[in-house]
């Protein structure tokens, strides 16, 4: 895929860095174009960095009269080469002139040439947020078929509260992902996963966890959503936006995980266990906060119940796959895993391995199939290994149905 990244004048123009990085890890060609204004809060440096191309910043700088008689006009070939524009941050300004249809620059005159999907996410302080020609112009845009993302809510630059925050770069990557995705294979699936770690309470105020970021799991759940899934994601506590256009459904302890799983898995298709739930609870949780004493203390500990074993036993044919974080025995642990939970593929990943899986941006796997078949993936982004998953789960289950 191919992405034109308009980058506008507003305070959130930094964020659009973070942008650029997260569509390339989601397999995307990143080209910058930016205004004039936008070069007043972030240089062209920090994007060409980033994506290793030449940043567009004006109409006429390359368009020499050689260039021109070979019909090579920038603005055209760019709106030509690209499947999709996205514009963060998108000002009241660039709104206005899009409305409009002016082609004062690069990019407003880039958006008239542009033929592909549009999605515009604008950042403002709340009153031009709000204000009826901001709005009017919005509506324009929407009805012309660009998607708007919703700016969200909280504390704006300006020192106000209100809507106009530019959202989580990582949310608008997933959704461009997702609205542009050219492949939808995934569509009429239902897929369940869970992600993150559980959270077992000693008391109200202290917990036995472990390091799961809960990345792997997101980046599966906007994989399934961008190939035209639908996706419900079982979330223990994380520290990452909503992925776009999934339900999530909030949970913190190995038995809450667990009656979100059993209630919802019955509506998918395809279920994936890649959270990292407690091997173990605590058996007599305090209410009150435990004081500290020079006293040694010990907490005692019960076995969880095993989540992947139950689904295991009732999955019928779905495809349920399992996620096996080893620090040995790769192979030999995921087969072991696939036979004793009626898995039908496990993933398997060496956690001991430096700067790979718990609380990464990358991993490194290896899929255990019930085939017999083993595939050792490539290191990758965690949204390029979800995808290459999908795709080997698809055709896992071709194979499954033809053997049946
Ligand atoms: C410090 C500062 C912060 C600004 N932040 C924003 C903003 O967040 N959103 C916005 O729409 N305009 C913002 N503006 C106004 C734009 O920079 C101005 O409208 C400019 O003409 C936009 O140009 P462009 O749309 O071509 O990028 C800000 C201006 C200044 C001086």
């Amino acid at each position: 895929m191919r992405t034109v990244l308009g980058v506008g004048g507003g305070i959130a123009a930094y964020k659009a860095a973070e942008l650029a990085r997260a569509l390339m890890e989601r397999g995307s060609e990143v080209q910058v174009v930016m205004t004039a204004a936008a070069e007043e809060f972030i240089r062209p440096l920090t994007f060409a960095s980033l994506t290793n191309r030449k940043v567009i910043t004006s109409l006429f700088a390359s368009s020499s009269a050689d260039e021109v008689l070979s019909s090579s006009v920038e603005h055209i070939r760019v709106a030509q080469d690209n499947h999709v524009l996205v514009v963060a941050p998108a000002t009241a300004d660039l709104v206005a002139k899009f409305a409009q249809g002016l082609a004062t620059d690069f990019l407003t005159t880039l958006y008239l040439a542009f033929t592909g999907k549009v999605i515009l996410a604008p950042a403002m302080n709340t009153a031009m947020w709000d204000h009826p020609a901001t709005r009017e112009n919005i509506a324009k845009l929407k009805a012309r078929g660009n998607f708007v993302l919703p700016p969200d809510e909280g504390l704006l630059a300006c020192g106000t509260t209100g809507a106009g925050r530019l959202p989580d770069p990582v949310m608008i990557a997933d959704a461009v992902i997702t609205l542009a995705h050219p492949r939808k294979d995934l569509d009429g699936e239902t897929v369940v996963i869970t992600a993150g770690p559980t959270q077992e309470a000693i008391d109200p105020v202290r917990f036995i966890s472990n390091r799961s970021s809960g990345r792997m799991g997101y980046a599966l759940a906007a994989a399934a959503a961008s190939r035209g899934a639908r996706v419900v994601l079982v979330s223990g506590p994380v520290n990452l936006p909503e992925p776009f256009g999934v339900e999530v459904v909030k949970v913190r302890s190995a038995q809450q995980m667990r009656d979100a799983v059993i209630s919802r898995m019955k509506e998918g298709t395809i279920i994936i266990k890649s959270a990292a739930v407690a091997d173990y609870t605590v058996s007599n949780p305090s209410p009150q906060k435990i004081k500290k004493t020079a006293a040694r203390m010990s907490v005692e500990l019960d076995p969880t119940v095993d989540i992947l074993a139950e689904v295991g036993r009732y999955k019928g044919d779905r495809l349920l796959i399992g996620f096996a974080a080893e620090t040995q025995n790769l192979v030999a642990e995921g087969r072991r895993k696939m036979e004793t939970k009626n898995c039908d593929m496990v993933v398997a990943n060496l956690v001991s391995k430096e700067g790979i899986g718990f609380d990464s941006e990358v991993n490194e796997v290896t899929l255990v199939m019930s085939t017999g078949e083993v595939i050792p993936l490539p290191e990758a982004s965690k949204r390029v290994v979800a995808d290459q998953i999908f795709d080997h789960a698809l055709k896992l289950r071709l194979a499954l149905h033809s053997r049946a």
